[in-house]
Parts: C-alpha cells; sequence; structure tokens
C-alpha cells in the first residue's frame, strides 16, 4: 500500500492545501487549516466489484413522479422555509450559532411529527439521553413517541437506524459529533465530517427518510463549519437570531426542492420556540414615533412581506476619520447610499458620524431599503420627524434615480393593512393597487426626495 499522504484542510470551506498556513486563501479565515489523512476510510477495505448502471430516458419517467413526496410538520413557520414540508429521501442541514434553539427547534418538530402518527428518531452526539427528554419535557413534548438515542460513532448510529425500522424522519444533533472509525483523523474535522455525513445521506436515499443534519457554525474553525457539508445536502437552512432578542428567523439558502428566499419566523420563550405568523408587529413593536431618523421600510422575505423600522443617526464628529457604523444592513450599500446623497444632493456629511440600525436586531438583504435607509439618514441630519403613518421602498441607482422595485402592491397591502396610509415609493411602479384609500407619492430621484423632506 502506497504511504498515507496527508493534506492540509480549511475546517471553515473545506478547500485542501498542500502544506500549511496561518490564513486559507479560499475563504480568507484565519487558524483554520488542520493536517489531516484525506483516503482515511476510502479506498481502504475490501476491493468491490463495479456494479452496471442502467440510464433511463426522461420521458420513461414522466408520469411516475409528481412532485416531492413531503412531511409536513404542522408548524407552519417551518414548512414555509422548508419549502412545504420535509422531502422523503433528502437531506437538511439546519445551521446556527451554538445556543441559538436549533436543537429546541428540531425537538418541537419531532413532537408535532410523532402526534400525526410519523417515526421519528432524535440521534443526540451533544447531550444525554435524559437531558433530551428533559428538554422535550420543558417543551410539553415528553408524552410523545420520538425515539431517543446518544449516540457519536457513525457505524452505531447506521445501526440503531435500521433497528428503527423504517424512521419517516431521522434528526441527527449534531454533525461535528460525528466520528466513523473509517476516517482516522480526530472527531470534528472535515474528513470525520464529511464521511459521517455521507453515511447519514446515503441512509436517507436508500431508505427514504427524511434527514435532518445540525451543524454549529463556528467562528475559531476548531471544528468543521456547516459549509464543508453544504454543497452535499439537498437543502441548507440557518437558524439566526439576536441574543438580544426573543425572535428567531430560519432562512432558506439553498433548496432543491422549493423556493431559497423563504424565511419562517419563531419567537424564543420559556416554553421553547413560538412561530410568529405576522412579523411585522414584531418587528413594529419597539416603535418610537416621532424622533428623527426613522423610516418604516416595507419589505418582502420570498413571497411574505415584512415591515421593518430603519433607525438613523447622523452627528457632528469629534474625530478626524468620521464613523460609519451599520448593524443589519450592508455597510458598502450605506456608503453608496451617503457618496449618492454627497454627489447628487448637496448632502455634506464628510463631518458627520453615521450610525444606522435595522430595529429588533432584523437583517435586510433587499436593495429596495435603499429609499428607506437615504429617507432615515436625511431626516435625522436635518432633525425633522417623518410622517409615522408613512412607509418606503426603492432602490437608489448611482445616478440618483429612484428605480421600481418588485411586488409594489404586496408592499402595499401589508402596509394598509398595519394602519399605515401613505407611502413613497418609486416612480413607474406598476401594479399600484387601485381604488385603496392609501396615498401613494412617487419620488423620481435622490434630490426629489430631500426636497421632501428637509423643504
Ligand atoms: P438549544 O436548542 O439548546 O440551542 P442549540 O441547539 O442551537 O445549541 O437552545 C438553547 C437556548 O434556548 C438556551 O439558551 C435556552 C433557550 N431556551 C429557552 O429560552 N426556552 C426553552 O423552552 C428552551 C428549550 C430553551
Ligand atoms: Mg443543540
Amino acid at each position: 500500500m502506497a504511504k498515507a499522504r496527508t493534506q492540509f484542510i480549511c475546517q471553515s470551506c473545506g478547500t485542501v492545501h498542500n502544506r500549511w498556513a496561518g490564513k486559507c486563501e479560499n475563504c480568507g479565515e484565519w487558524n483554520t487549516i488542520v493536517e489531516e489523512d484525506p483516503m482515511g476510510g476510502i479506498g481502504s477495505g475490501p476491493g468491490k466489484t463495479p456494479k452496471k448502471g442502467r440510464p433511463v430516458t426522461l420521458t420513461a419517467l414522466s408520469g411516475e413522479i409528481e412532485e416531492a413526496p413531503r412531511i409536513h410538520t404542522a408548524m407552519s413557520e417551518l414548512d414555509r422555509a422548508l419549502g412545504g414540508g420535509f422531502v422523503r429521501g433528502s437531506a437538511v442541514l439546519i445551521g446556527g450559532d451554538p445556543g441559538i434553539g436549533k436543537s429546541t427547534l428540531l425537538m418541537q418538530a419531532a413532537a408535532a411529527l410523532a402526534r400525526r402518527g410519523h417515526k421519528i428518531i432524535y440521534v443526540s452526539g451533544e447531550e444525554a439521553v435524559a437531558q433530551v427528554r428533559l428538554r422535550a419535557q420543558r417543551l410539553a413534548a415528553a408524552d410523545t413517541d420520538v425515539m431517543l438515542a446518544a449516540e457519536t460513532n457513525v457505524e452505531d448510529i447506521l445501526a440503531t437506524l435500521a433497528e428503527g425500522k423504517r424512521p419517516d424522519l431521522v434528526i441527527i444533533d449534531s454533525i461535528q459529533t460525528l466520528w466513523s472509525e473509517l476516517a482516522e483523523s480526530a472527531p470534528g474535522t472535515v474528513t470525520q465530517v464529511r464521511t459521517g455525513v455521507q453515511a447519514m445521506i446515503r441512509f436517507a436515499k436508500q431508505t427514504g427518510a427524511a434527514m435532518v443534519l445540525v451543524g454549529h457554525v463556528t467562528k475559531d474553525g476548531q471544528i468543521a463549519g456547516p459549509r464543508v457539508v453544504e454543497h452535499m445536502v439537498d437543502a441548507v437552512l440557518y437558524f439566526e437570531g439576536d441574543r438580544g432578542h426573543h425572535y428567531r428567523i430560519l432562512r432558506t439558502v439553498k433548496n432543491r426542492f422549493g423556493p431559497t428566499d423563504e424565511i419562517g419566523v419563531f419567537e424564543m420563550s420559556d416554553k421553547g420556540l413560538r412561530e410568529v405568523a405576522n412579523p411585522s408587529e414584531l418587528f413594529l413593536g419597539e416603535r418610537n414615533e416621532k424622533s428623527p431618523g426613522a423610516a418604516v421600510f416595507a419589505g418582502m422575505e420570498g413571497t411574505r412581506p415584512v415591515l421593518v423600522e430603519v433607525q438613523a443617526l447622523v452627528a457632528p464628529t469629534s474625530l478626524g476619520t468620521p464613523r460609519r457604523a451599520v448593524v443589519g444592513w450592508d455597510s458598502a450599500r450605506l456608503s453608496m447610499i451617503l457618496a449618492v446623497l454627497e454627489a447628487h444632493c448637496g448632502v455634506r456629511l464628510g463631518q458627520h458620524d453615521v450610525y444606522l440600525n435595522i430595529a429588533g436586531g432584523y437583517r435586510i438583504t433587499e436593495p429596495a431599503a435603499d429609499l428607506a435607509v437615504a429617507s432615515a439618514l436625511v431626516s435625522s441630519l436635518a432633525g425633522i420627524a417623518l410622517p409615522a403613518d408613512c412607509v418606503y421602498f426603492g432602490e437608489v441607482s448611482l445616478s440618483g434615480a429612484i428605480r421600481p422595485v418588485a411586488h409594489t402592491a404586496q408592499r402595499l397591502k401589508e402596509a394598509e393593512k398595519l394602519g399605515f396610509s401613505a407611502a413613497l415609493l418609486p416612480s413607474a411602479s406598476a401594479e399600484l393597487p387601485k381604488g385603496s384609500g392609501g396615498r401613494w407619492s412617487e419620488v423620481e430621484s435622490l434630490p426629489d426626495l430631500v426636497a421632501r423632506i428637509a423643504g
């Protein structure tokens, strides 16, 4: 046998390097490169005779499969993020910071499914069975038939699952605790995590069970992060939230069987996660209506409108280089809006610190928030509060023009539902709702906006 050759693998992104380095050139993370034996398990063992496959034409398949068979969880926020429930025979990765509530979410989902007669196996590698039971008790899930196992060894888990007589859903909490005898590197490394995940995916494909894999997001690279298995699974969801706030967002970033821009919103309580059917009410709950610098953005998350407050503070600086601090939005985008305000509207901000915050710890990714951000900035600088019953949306281009965005009617409908009777929106917005009582005014450009607020 050839001499074992080790490789250096980044624990964050999985890139293979020829030699050790302090920084991974691919993902830019520091101290994440670890020496591993990449062939651990693969190729060792007795040789297998190759099997001949038989290709089939697509037309021969038509009529056979109508839609991916799904397991609905009865938790509508989870189903929404998954695109309609767990798909049989597929693997889903649920990633998130430690302590954000992944185990809680999955225990609740497992209990809900078990109540509807599904067979669920929950494999915990981090907590003992008694601990998992304790959590289930707290979640009022202890009276269900969810089967628990505390195991970390891949071969043991597969044996347990095989004995479990065709489970509908298997939860592995977490992938970082998986270790296989076939791979030689330490538990938690890329090779171990990959080998374990591969085995779990194979089990799902062979038995038609839905496989849910929990992955902790790691900052220091001591253990492999979920990114190294993202491409192996069918769907990737991230569970996000701010420690200082109670709500949590389940965000879909990859889905082979559904849309990727959906979110599910939950609120963490002492009895577990509560579903939030109307997120706008949550994000607008803390509103202080009369202060300058606040603008309500009518946003979209997938197919659902979400209203959220954008807060800006513009104040004279005492530093040589003024500060720009952003929470919940893209800082490059803020720089762009500031540059456009300077270049086209004569708004001088070179001597001002600028702070931007999205209320409630929420994170906006849509460019449609540009207009709300610009309005909040101008309002704060001018010291003039914006009308409390108005929402804002539209994309700002480098020329200062306000460009139309999609889903105008849905945004306005949600605003009306929550008691907003006015909106500033791009001109040439199609699909304006007819016959509604709202005052929808169109803005052509950023100078036009500045004139309306401060003029
Ligand atoms: P957990 O699901 O263990 O997080 P993860 O699996 O992502 O690491 O959740 C841990 C946090 O959630 C912990 O700080 C306590 C809190 N929590 C509640 O607030 N209410 C509850 O009912 C439960 C079960 C947990
Ligand atoms: Mg956990």
